[in-house]
């Protein structure tokens, strides 16, 4: 199976150009290493035009940050699954912490999680738990999260291990533990949900110093954000996959 790189952009960069520039790397990089699934979520008001940046570059996908509750309406401000499929996105992250804390419930990240899939969009659902805690606590955050969010019809899901307390960019990864979850992760979703076919990914300050060793804990792949804004780094994440 390729492994799963994806980069999100969060709000940056400012500017289209910078958006265009680092699309341009990855492509770069993605079409030297085959063997990598590259995907890139830019800001929503630049996903169209990295869309189409990127239609002939195969192996990258572009993904959307979030997307509506709703299929469309008086809801100011939302963007529904099926425009984002219109426009050729194939991946949604869907729950990302920084949703949650604005408010983003378990309950709406199953009901996005099922318009997603509605529209053929594949979701990268982000998982974690907010801070250190024994393993037996950890797991159970988790265990809730994926029970209340996981759809009960046959998908492909990306779920993304993202202990919050290690995003940032630069904070301390426990490569050991996150292994541990991931691990727990895949074998609860073989077991609970055998309808889906899940990958599942890393996330939480992962950057070109350390992205050999996160490969090493036996991941999919890994979700990036600060480190996706840097070149160098880019060119580092996607050749270590
Ligand atoms: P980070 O963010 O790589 O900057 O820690 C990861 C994420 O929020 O997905």
């Amino acid at each position: 199976m390729k492994k799963l790189v994806a980069f999100n952009w969060k709000e940056n960069p400012q500017q289209i150009q910078e958006a265009f520039a680092l699309a341009d790397r990855v492509e770069v990089n993605a079409k030297k290493y085959q063997q990598v699934e590259v995907v890139v979520a830019p800001p929503a008001v630049f996903l169209l035009s990295i869309a189409h940046r990127l239609e002939n570059c195969q192996g990258v996908a572009c993904a959307s940050q979030d997307v509506s509750l709703f299929d469309g309406g008086a809801h100011t401000g939302e963007i529904s699954a099926q425009m984002l499929s219109e426009i050729g996105v194939t991946y949604c992250i869907v729950g990302h912490s920084e949703r949650r804390a604005m408010g983003e419930s378990d309950e709406m990240v199953a009901k996005k999680l099922l318009a997603l899939l509605d529209n053929n969009i594949e979701p990268i659902l982000c998982v974690g738990e907010t801070q250190k805690d024994s393993e037996d606590a950890t797991w159970k955050f988790i265990e809730t999260q994926l029970q209340r969010a996981l759809p009960s019809v046959s998908a492909s899901v990306v779920i993304a291990y993202e202990p919050v307390w290690a995003i940032g960019g630069d904070k301390e990864v426990d490569l050991e533990g996150a292994g541990k979850v991931v691990e727990r992760i895949r074998s609860f979703v073989h077991e609970t949900y055998p309808q889906l076919r899940v990958r599942v990914v890393y996330g939480g300050s992962v950057h070109a110093k350390n992205v050999s060793e996160v490969f090493d804990c036996g991941v999919d792949g890994v979700l990036v954000g600060s480190a996706s804004l840097r070149e160098k780094d880019v060119d580092i994440i996607i050749a270590s996959a």
